[in-house]
């Protein structure tokens, strides 16, 4: 494949990588069809449905900017743990002398909790983020529908299901919208907002500008599985996963990506969060997906084991008792070689520019297929997407603004490659063959520049 040094940036290139995120993050909150002028609605109380990890996070985010939240969940035992999360993570921001302690009884005083969701009767904007289960969050949009004032905003934090079928279920489609915030809500600075097939552009401006008013990023997306960001990450984790499979180690491929500038490598991160996270949906889906292409269940495999993460103390690494540090784990990876025996795969030893390109290429080519369906605006919305919700590495700029510097001609023919080698998941984008045929690059793309 084509060779590209992946590992080192220089002074100049960091600089203009940095430029390009400043200016992405001006232009994500220009919407071509909707002009700055468009009124907004009034926000001056939320409901948020559901005290979770997210439900939690949210509230902390509104009360911070002075809205008064009602946080409402279905049982008390949530209620009173979401609460005491709440008060522990302000607990902690005032511990740090970030926060006094006068501002954050203040910020408590503003969250209200409630066991019914009718107490969102008053609310200008509801935000839901209950369990990520359609039928659960369109039953919930019913009972809003039957509550809500006129022309309440109804946010959904869906991670990635259909917008469009949840707005269906109530009588005012134009008023439902997805407002996709990142764990933890109250320090994550993006905020994917969702726009349906019939959001009015006025709740688009709204809560656009309320994401600002956060002090957070928002990015506009329409729908599509896993939207903008979570799209781009279903194709680095399959490549993480399908390299661990063709001969490189977990330990490897985070090493490589480390070196690649990521703060931490994808398995540690997975360690970090679980693996079981999405383990029913994976399940669930195994029975009827497409027989055509590759699919790895590893991490599937790794629950089965009890491999679960740090929680279980071992995962794609092993963990001391109070100790996150990942060790290397020889009962794993010998687990890991007997996986590829049995799938009749030949290990091959990776070089770690190749385990780069196959984590990053298939981000950059669903990139591509993202602009062309218009689910993202411009090529710098996916990059600010990654540079604050994903970690990607600030001095390469975003995954597009990288592939720009490497060379789209270059990208291309290695995707070539691995499509030749691989197959399915790297059937080239249709606008990346045109930019190459063109001679052009994703900054064309951009309007205003
Ligand atoms: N955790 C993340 O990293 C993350 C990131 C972005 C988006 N999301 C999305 O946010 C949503 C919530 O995720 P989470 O991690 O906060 O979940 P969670 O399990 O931490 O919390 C869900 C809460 O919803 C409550 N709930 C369930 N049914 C309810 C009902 N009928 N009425 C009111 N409350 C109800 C539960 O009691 C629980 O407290 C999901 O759609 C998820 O996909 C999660």
């Amino acid at each position: 494949m084509s060779a590209f040094d992946f590992f080192h940036v220089s002074d100049e290139e960091r600089a203009r990588a940095l430029a390009h995120a400043q200016l992405a993050a001006a232009q994500a909150a220009s919407i071509p069809d909707i002009p700055s002028s468009t009124p907004l609605r009034r926000v001056q109380r939320v409901a948020v449905i559901g005290a979770g990890t997210m439900g939690g996070g949210i509230a902390m985010s509104l009360a911070n900017i002075g809205i008064p939240v009602t946080l409402i969940d279905s049982n008390q035992q949530g209620l009173e743990r979401g609460m005491a999360r709440v008060q522990d993570n302000y607990a902690t921001t005032v511990k740090r002398a970030k926060l006094s302690p006068a501002d954050m009884a203040q910020r408590m005083a503003l969250i209200t909790g409630s066991l019914q969701i009718a107490d969102a009767i008053d609310a200008d904007m509801v935000i839901e983020a209950v369990f990520e289960d359609m039928e659960l969050k369109q039953g919930i949009f019913r009972q809003l529908d039957a509550c809500c004032k006129p022309g309440a905003i109804l946010a959904t934090n869906t991670s990635g299901l259909d917008v469009d079928a949840i707005a269906a279920v109530t009588s005012r489609p134009q008023d439902v919208v997805g407002a996709h915030f990142f764990s933890p809500a109250h320090v994550m600075k993006l905020l994917e907002v969702v726009r349906g097939a019939h959001t009015a552009p006025d709740v688009i401006a709204t809560l656009m500008n309320l994401g600002q008013r956060m002090g957070k990023i928002a990015v506009l997306a329409r729908i599509y599985p896993g939207f903008i960001g979570n799209a781009l990450f279903r194709n680095y984790t399959r490549e993480a996963h399908f390299l661990v499979e063709d001969g490189a180690l977990p330990n490897e491929v985070d090493a490589a990506l480390r070196k690649f500038g990521y703060a931490m490598g994808i398995f540690a991160v997975h360690d970090m969060a679980g693996n079981d996270v999405g383990y029913q949906t994976r399940k669930a889906q195994m029975a009827t997906r497409p027989t055509d292409r590759r699919w790895n269940d590893l991490i599937l495999k790794l629950c089965d084991l009890g491999r679960l993460g740090q929680k279980s103390g071992k995962g794609w690494y092993r963990y001391d008792a109070g100790d996150r540090t990942p060790h290397r784990d020889p009962e794993l990876e010998r687990f890991i070689v007997e996986e590829s025996a049995r799938m009749g795969i030949q290990r091959q030893p990776m070089d770690e520019a190749d385990i780069i390109k196959r984590c990053l290429y298939g981000m950059m080519n669903e990139g591509a297929k993202l602009l062309e369906q218009g689910i993202a605006l411009r090529p710098s919305d996916i990059d600010i997407t990654y540079l604050t919700g994903y970690g990607f590495p600030a001095h390469h700029g975003g995954p597009m603004f990288l592939a720009d510097r490497i060379g789209l001609a270059n990208v291309l023919a290695d995707i070539r490659q691995l499509h030749a080698q691989y197959g399915y998941w790297w059937q080239p984008a249709p606008l990346l063959e045109r930019l190459v045929r063109e001679g052009k690059c994703f900054a064309d793309l951009q309007q205003g520049r």
